[in-house]
């Protein structure tokens, strides 16, 4: 399927662990690892991401979790959080930022709540997308979500969320995104102790983070990526 937003082709293709990804070919740039979308996601967002908020014992108030998505796009971030969140009993509160939202066909077309085998939330996936822009939307008891189109360099919240999910476009094709500017908006859009996790481990990444004041952590990468970073504004 083709579509166009940002004067940019999609295709949906189909990565290694049989999970769909958007491809954007005049970018030779996928939305996710070309080595598993959702494995990805799980490995990045929710394993080095949510769970470093987690553990069995945490009090009414930390079970709270606010999280900033920079990239909204297919939604995977956002659903499979969901569904963590039921398992450990988290509330989140999840503010996607997206410029360019896909088309329902292309949500139907990636169909993650079948390659996940839980057709039954077929119906919470797309909801996540058909939810109006600009307003919160209580998806689940423990799920509110709020989409907002703009750009990431207009990001202007002041210590609001505890994560910051991080999943622009790599530095080869959107270089303004993974600047000292964008990732002290990033800090200052963070509480104390807030943590952001992104897949790249590129050294000029890691460097613009210290720069900005955070302390930055290597962490094992994804199948098909050796390192990836999770930063912490102490
Ligand atoms: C790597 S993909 C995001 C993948 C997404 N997290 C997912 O799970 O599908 C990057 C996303 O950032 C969006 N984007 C690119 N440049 C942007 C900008 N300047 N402001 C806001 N969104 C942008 C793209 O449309 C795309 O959806």
């Amino acid at each position: 399927m083709y579509c166009k937003s940002n004067n940019l082709k999609r295709e949906i293709i189909t990565t290694s662990d049989g999970s769909k990804t958007i491809f954007l070919s005049e970018w030779n740039e996928h939305y996710h690892s070309k080595h598993g979308a959702i494995q990805e996601a799980y490995h990045v967002f929710i394993q080095h991401g949510l769970y470093h908020f987690y553990h069995p014992k945490l009090d009414s108030e930390s079970k709270h979790i606010s999280i900033l998505e920079v990239g909204f796009g297919t939604g995977l971030n956002a659903f499979i959080t969901m569904l963590e969140a039921v398992k450990l009993g988290l509330n989140i509160n999840y503010v996607g930022v997206e410029a360019f939202p896909i088309e329902m066909d292309e949500v139907l077309e990636l169909n993650y709540p079948t390659q996940l085998s839980i057709e039954d939330k077929a119906d919470v996936f797309r909801n996540l997308h058909e939810t109006a822009w600009g307003l919160p939307h209580i998806i689940s008891n423990n799920f509110k979500l709020t989409k907002r189109q703009l750009d990431f360099l207009k990001i202007k919240d002041i210590n609001n969320y505890n994560l910051i999910y991080f999943d622009a476009f790599g530095a080869r094709v959107q270089p303004e995104l993974w600047t000292k500017s964008v990732f002290k908006k990033m800090y200052i859009a963070l509480k104390i102790n807030g943590v952001l996790v992104t897949y790249s481990a590129k050294g000029s990444v890691r460097r613009a983070m210290q720069e900005v004041g955070f302390k930055v952590e290597k962490c094992p990468g994804p199948p098909g990526k050796r390192e990836m970073l999770k930063a912490i504004k102490c």
